[in-house]
């Protein structure tokens, strides 16, 4: 459904602009006080990383990041969404902040202002303090209290120019690639520990709330982003359909359900009982994580379709996160299939209806609560030719045909106010390291020259008119 003969026109209000986050672009790693993450500890991990890449130096942003705000300019873009590194800020997790860390934000900040770019904050983006893991890391509750502090510190340094704030990026990846399949950092294998660390990073979330609240001036928008999955059944199959009613919880309600329910799904509960018992959830804990936000996050790239498990089919199981074992605690039974069609360089189908399942749906479940798309973006084998351009027709076919649905879905009542490409700049994705490059910008990492892609002009073309013309022939 990409196909459209007169220009799909954005509300005037609407919020363009693109994402990034602090350990895959800022490297300075060891720099003006800043100390591991957990990211660092894995990636400097043999075999945790494709190729060993690390964040040491990424897109060297810390250095940069004027050059970065002023192509930022260039393209027109009126936001953008950074993440803010948490042992850069307040080193070790706990203690003192770090003045010098903080100091890069607030030029950060006062640059993209400098430049009328809105400045939108995260505060975890996935670089949890290494001392913290130490100690339990997100299985242990008390890492919620120190996130709380850490969102008051920085809130108190950036709140009188920093409007839009969301406490944590994808806690799906935190808890279930992080403490489930492992194969994000801290890299832990265990679907008890990846339930406990959900519960905690949702606690964690509310508490921060709060924290922001208290700190920021009135007027101040907090939300949350979330990768929620837009499931399907493979078939009509009752089977098929159960399957994909366990993933929803897991997936979606999940994290719904506490955030602006105040309670947790029953069928979950009842789906994991055999992992975890659930004790790690405490009186009031329910309340705190349901405090009001003003908007959520949706991150978006591919829909997740499910099955029954067929014993008798030996096709692997895949579920488009890599690894040997599974994120989903309590899946049995469950096949993950890939969606039809075309692939991005992550193997990722590309199905832009899924987006608009997902708006839709939210539409209906949280009435009149703003939704903005935080990510959605894809990777392919972008390089620079001889002229110098770096054409990426795909990427921008891609776009278009997500944009269009998220035309479509505003047009049928959802409250979408905002949309973020992923990313600005080619970066460290995590561990596929630098081998792929979601930029719209593209990244030449041994001399760190930036290049616009073809993309990123017809982005800036989009978010200058705020009009999604027809697509022409192909060139
Ligand atoms: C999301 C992450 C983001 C990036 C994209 C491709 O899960 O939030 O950092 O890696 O995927």
């Amino acid at each position: 459904m990409t196909d459209h003969a007169q220009p799909l026109v954005f509300p005037a209000d609407f919020l363009w602009g693109a994402a990034t986050a602090a350990y895959q672009i800022e490297g300075a790693a060891g720099e003006d006080g800043r100390t591991p993450s957990i990211w660092d500890t894995f990636s400097r991990t043999p075999g945790k990383v494709r190729n060993g890449d690390t964040g040491d130096i990424a897109t060297d942003h810390y250095h940069r990041f004027r050059e970065d705000i002023a192509l930022m300019a260039e393209l027109g873009l009126p936001a953008y969404r950074f993440s803010i590194a948490w042992p850069r800020v307040r080193p070790g997790g706990s203690g003192p902040a770090n003045k010098a860390g903080l100091d890069f934000y607030d030029r950060l900040v006062d640059g993209l202002l400098e430049h009328g770019i809105t400045p939108v904050a995260t505060l975890y983006h996935w670089d949890l303090p290494q001392e913290l893991e130490d100690a339990g890391g997100w299985t242990d509750r008390s890492t919620a209290r120190r996130f709380a502090e850490y969102a008051a510190l920085v809130a108190g340094r950036l709140g009188d120019r920093v409007g839009a704030w969301t406490t944590l990026n994808e806690p799906w990846c935190s808890a279930f690639l992080g403490y489930g399949s492992g194969v994000h950092a801290p890299g832990r294998t265990d679907p008890a520990a990846a339930l406990a660390a959900h519960h905690h990073l949702l606690f964690a979330h509310g508490l921060a709330v709060g924290a922001l609240r208290a700190e920021l001036p009135a007027g101040a928008r907090v939300s949350l982003t979330l990768n929620l999955a837009a499931v399907r059944p493979r078939s009509d199959d009752p089977a098929d359909r159960e399957a994909a009613r366990r993933i929803d919880g897991l997936a979606n309600r999940i994290f719904l359900d506490p955030v602006f329910h105040a309670r947790y799904p029953a069928d979950v509960l009842a789906d994991t009982a055999g992992v975890t018992d659930w004790s790690f959830v405490r009186d009031g804990d329910l309340a705190e994580i349901a405090r009001p936000v003003d908007a959520l996050g949706i991150n978006y790239y591919t829909p997740t379709v499910v099955a029954a498990d067929d014993p008798a089919d030996p096709a692997p199981r895949q579920d488009g996160h890599g690894g040997e074992r599974s994120p989903w605690p309590a899946d049995q039974g469950i096949r993950f299939l890939p969606a039809d069609g075309e692939r991005t360089a992550m193997g990722w189908p590309v199905d832009a209806d899924g987006l608009y399942e997902l708006l839709t749906r939210l539409r209906d479940d949280l009435p009149g609560l703003p939704l903005l798309i935080t990510e959605n973006g894809a990777a392919y084998d972008d390089y620079s030719d001889p002229s110098g351009a770096v054409r990426d027709p795909e990427r921008i076919a891609y776009l278009r045909a997500h944009l269009t649905a998220v035309h479509r879905a505003i047009a049928a009542g959802a409250p979408v106010r905002g949309y973020f490409v992923w990313s600005l700049l080619d970066n460290f994705e995590w561990a596929y390291g630098y081998g792929k490059r979601f930029g719209i910008v593209h990244v030449d990492f041994a001399s760190q020259r930036r290049t616009p892609k073809d993309s990123a002009r017809w982005y800036a073309e989009v978010v200058r008119t705020g009009e999604l013309r027809p697509a022409g022939p192909p060139a």
